[in-house]
Formats: C-alpha cells, structure tokens, sequence
C-alpha cells in the first residue's frame, strides 16, 4: 500500500470510530485526494474484509462565480446602488448616479433595488433618484441576502439555510453561484472495524487453524463472484472453426440445425429410406463399415413407413416402377457407421412429414441443416480418410424447383465468398435432378468439385407421407476440402487425424473465410 493510501486507511478508521463520514467532507477537511478516499473505503469493504460499510449519494455542490466573489467583497450591485444615492430628500440625478460608483454594476444594481423599493425615480425633465427612508436597516450589509447568501456559499458546498428558490435565482438568473455534481461516499464502521486493517488468513496450515479455531484469525473468504484470470491456451481446430463459420451462415439463412447424435446408424435410415437399392455398391462392406456388435438395430419404425418403403422398392408407386427386387428387412437392420449425414436429414423429413399430417395449418417452407462426421470404408491417402465431416443442408416446401436449388446453392457459397459455380449432372439414387458442384479455385487455377446435390426423389418423400406439391431440395459438401483449399494442405493427414499439425490451431482461417 502506498503511504498516502495507509495514512488514508488510519485516518479513516480513527474517524469511523466516533461516526460516519462523507467522503467528500473527508477528504477536504484533511486534505486528502478524493478518489484515494474512496478506494479506501472500497478496498475496507470489500468481499470478505467488511471493515467498512458504505453508500453512495449523488450531491451538488455549490461555489460563487467571478460576479459572486464581487458581490461577496463589495456587496450586491443592489446594495451598492443604494450606498451611491446620498441620503436626504435631494438624492442624485439620474445621469449623474449612472456615472458615479455603481460604475458597471448600474443597469442590474438598479433594476434591483428599484424592484426592493430601495430607491426611488422622480420622473421629469430631469429625472432624480432618491433613497427610500425607513429601509436603512435592510441594506445594511448584514441584510444583504445576495451577499449573505454569497457568504454562505464560500464557507460551505452545501450551505445550510438558504432556500432553493433563492438557490435557484442566484444560480440561473443571476449567475452568482455555479452547481457541480459529485458523488460521495458515506461510510460507517462496518462489522469487522477494527483500528487496524486485518489481514484475513488465506493459507491452511495447522497454525492458521489453530489461530482461526481461537478466533484470533479468520480465513479470507471466497469470492464466487470473481471472473479470474483468461488464460491463453489452446484454440479451436481449422475443421472447427470452419465449422463454426457455416453453421453461422446457415443460421443467418433461417436454417434449423438437425440433430446429428447417431454415428451409428442402421441401413434403413442410411440406405433404405433414401431408395438405395440393398444391391447397392455402396452398401457393400468395401465401402461402408458394419458394426459386428451389436449387428442390427432393435427398433425401425413401426407406423407403416417401414412397409412403404419396402413397397417402394419392391413395386415402385406413383408412376415409378421400384427396383423389382425382394427387400429384406435383416438387410435394412444392419448397423453401420453412417456413409453420410443424408440419413439424419431422411430422418428429419420422415418427422416433418408426421407435422405436415397432423398440423391444420398451412405448411410452411422449413429449413435444416446439419455438420458432423461421417465413415467411409475408403483406402486412405492425402485426399481420403475413413472418416471426414459433412456439412449438409435442405429446404421442404411448396412447389420449390430445380432453380430455387441452384438459387439456394448460389446464395449459401457467396456468403463464404465462392462466387464462380458451375453445375454438372450426375446420379444420386435419392435425387433426381442431382448436380454436382464445382467452384473455380483462383489459387489452383482450375475448377474442383466441392459438392453434391439434388431434389430429393419422389420414391423418397411418397413413403414418408410428403404430400406431392411439397418438394425438397438438398445438398452436401465436406467441410474438409473447403478448409484444406483455404489453409493451402494438399494432405488431408495434417488438418485430421493424429498426424494433425498443431501449428495450424494458430492460424485463424475465420476472418479469411468470411473476408
Ligand atoms: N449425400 C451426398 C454425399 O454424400 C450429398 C448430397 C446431399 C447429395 C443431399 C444430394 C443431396 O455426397
């Protein structure tokens, strides 16, 4: 503690022996510094110390102006009019009083003690001022309000007796006396005063304990309150922080993010409910990882969906023709770690499609998406890995095209600055038209797919109970290859998996992403 400080504290709790002090009193009676006063107090309270009680209050100080201090030493321009006029019924003429001591105070002086009937104005050809008799006492100085008042003010900020309306007068009207607000503090000996700061006990030794149990000592307490220090360690990952920056341009388009929990997922939900055939390549566990234990899901659903996909498959509907086959519902049971998160946003259509059925309202356009990991069975080199995250989004609603597709896709990568798109045709079992995405990379020189996408097939929506007006549009992308292409990693192996290079959780690709 600085000595000015620790002279502060004694003299402060000497004082707050007898009373409370306002700490505006306090530090100009002493001569001490304001706001070293009040961190004293302060401090004397704080959390745990309790040596010191206080309250703050906003108060106004009152000091004379230039004009004041005048009135203070010679009297109120008033008063000095009156002294000028020489007793007797003669007085003075009105030209000769303008010139004589009242000098510059003339014009408010006279205003004044004419409105005090102090004086008096005998109109004519030559005008005269004579004192009014009988009122000697009142403009004796002593009777001088103005000036009492003046003087009441140089003795204190906050004089005693002087009532507001005067106050007023003299504050705005007449400018004799200027307001400054102040805060002050008004302490009182709090439950733990003492004459001497006590340090409370922030070590647990037996002699502190033994000092605490005797009562000699007490422990620091803790405070619960207090923010501690920010550490500066760790940062998110590039994949993460990429992350980030789409799920915040999905939310900024009204997209609803979709649960994405189920890293093990059965066929049906994977495959099945997106009319990918059982004979599918991809469901060929060269592609794609089966889970020995357990080998199949326990529950697929039981409301009739089940049976309409499987018709689906079998027989088509709705002017499709299926895919001819015997479906088979252990196929459709087998547990998997998910190819991609199109079966989170199948399941998600399948509850939507439950709303549309049971809701009276209109349906509404809905919007969802989705960012997490999904498994692919693939050999791995610096392009592929088994595992990789998806980003994936999907607009529902009414009569929507294969334009608003390309609108929407145009719209979702401009926001994180890729502007040159071209589309090319290509084959999803579950979407039809599908397209793939391809955007110029100016650092590579050339064009490279970053995505997929599609509207989703009515073979898909007809089994779930989506009604036939309502379209769905979809796309995916790995967040991968987005975040690679920005931080210049031609090996998937640095940016994931236990040969990541730390040194790029330094780098902050956000604000060059979003640039
Ligand atoms: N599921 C596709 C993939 O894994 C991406 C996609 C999503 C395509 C939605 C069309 C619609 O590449």
């Amino acid at each position: 503690m600085s000595k000015d400080k620790a002279e502060v504290e004694s003299a402060l709790l000497r004082a707050l022996q007898d009373a409370g002090i306002d700490s505006q009193s306090f530090a100009s009676d002493r001569g001490f510094d304001h706001d070293v006063v009040v961190n004293v107090i302060k401090s004397l309270h704080s959390t745990g110390v309790d040596m010191v009680d206080y309250s703050e209050e906003a108060s106004v100080h009152y000091s004379l102006t230039e004009a004041g201090r005048e009135v203070l030493e010679r009297g109120s321009p008033e008063a000095q009019v009156r002294e000028s006029v020489p007793e007797g019924e003669d007085g003075v003429a009105l030209a000769d009083a303008k010139v004589g001591a009242a000098g510059a105070v003339w014009d408010e002086g006279f205003k004044f003690a004419m409105q005090l009937k102090w004086i008096r104005l005998e109109k004519g050809a030559a005008p005269r001022v004579r004192r009014v008799e009988g009122v000697a006492a009142s403009v004796d100085p002593i009777r001088d309000l103005v000036r009492s008042v003046a003087a009441s003010v140089e003795a204190s900020t906050e004089p005693a007796g002087v009532s507001d309306k005067d106050m007023d007068v003299l504050v705005k009207k007449r400018k004799l006396v200027q307001v400054t607000k102040v805060r002050k503090y008004v302490a009182t000996a709090g439950p733990r005063w003492a004459l001497v700061r006590q340090k409370p006990a922030t070590d647990l030794s037996a002699d502190v304990l033994e000092a605490v149990l005797a009562g000699e000592v007490r422990f620091k307490e803790y405070n619960f309150e207090t923010l501690g220090g920010v550490f500066k360690v760790g940062g998110l990952h590039p994949l993460l922080k990429v992350r980030d920056d789409f799920k915040s341009v999905f939310l900024g388009m009204g997209f609803e993010e979709m649960a994405t929990n189920k890293w093990v997922e059965s066929s049906f939900w994977n495959f099945d409910t997106l009319f990918q055939p059982q004979q599918h390549p991809a469901r060929d566990a060269h592609d794609t990882f089966f889970l020995e234990r357990p080998e199949t899901c326990r529950s697929l659903p039981a409301d009739g969906y089940l049976a309409r996909v499987k018709e689906m498959h079998e027989v088509g509907g709705a002017g499709s023709i299926g895919y001819r086959y015997d479906w088979s519902e252990d196929e459709a049971r087998k547990n998997i770690l998910r190819t991609h998160t199109t079966a989170v946003s199948s399941r998600m259509l399948n509850r939507v499609a439950r709303e549309i059925q049971s809701s009276m309202a209109p349906f509404k356009t809905r919007r969802f998406f989705s960012v997490d990991r999904v498994f692919r069975n693939e050999s791995v080199d610096r392009t592929h890995l088994a595992e990789f995250h998806q980003i994936e989004g999907l607009v529902i609603g009414m009569r929507l095209t294969l334009g608003d597709l390309l609108g929407t896709i145009r719209e979702f990568f401009a926001k994180i600055g890729l502007r040159q798109l071209r589309f090319k045709p290509t084959f999803n079992p579950y979407t039809e038209p599908s397209m793939e995405i391809f955007c110029f990379h100016p650092g590579l020189g050339k064009w490279v797919e970053i995505g997929n996408s599609g509207m989703f097939r009515p073979e898909m929506l007809g089994p779930m109970g989506i009604p036939k007006d309502v379209q769905c549009i979809a796309w995916g992308l790995s967040l991968e290859r987005p975040t690679m292409i920005l931080h210049g990693i031609n090996n998937i192996r640095d940016l994931f998996g236990h040969k990541v290079d730390l040194n790029l959780i330094e780098t902050n690709p956000v604000s060059r992403l979003l640039a």
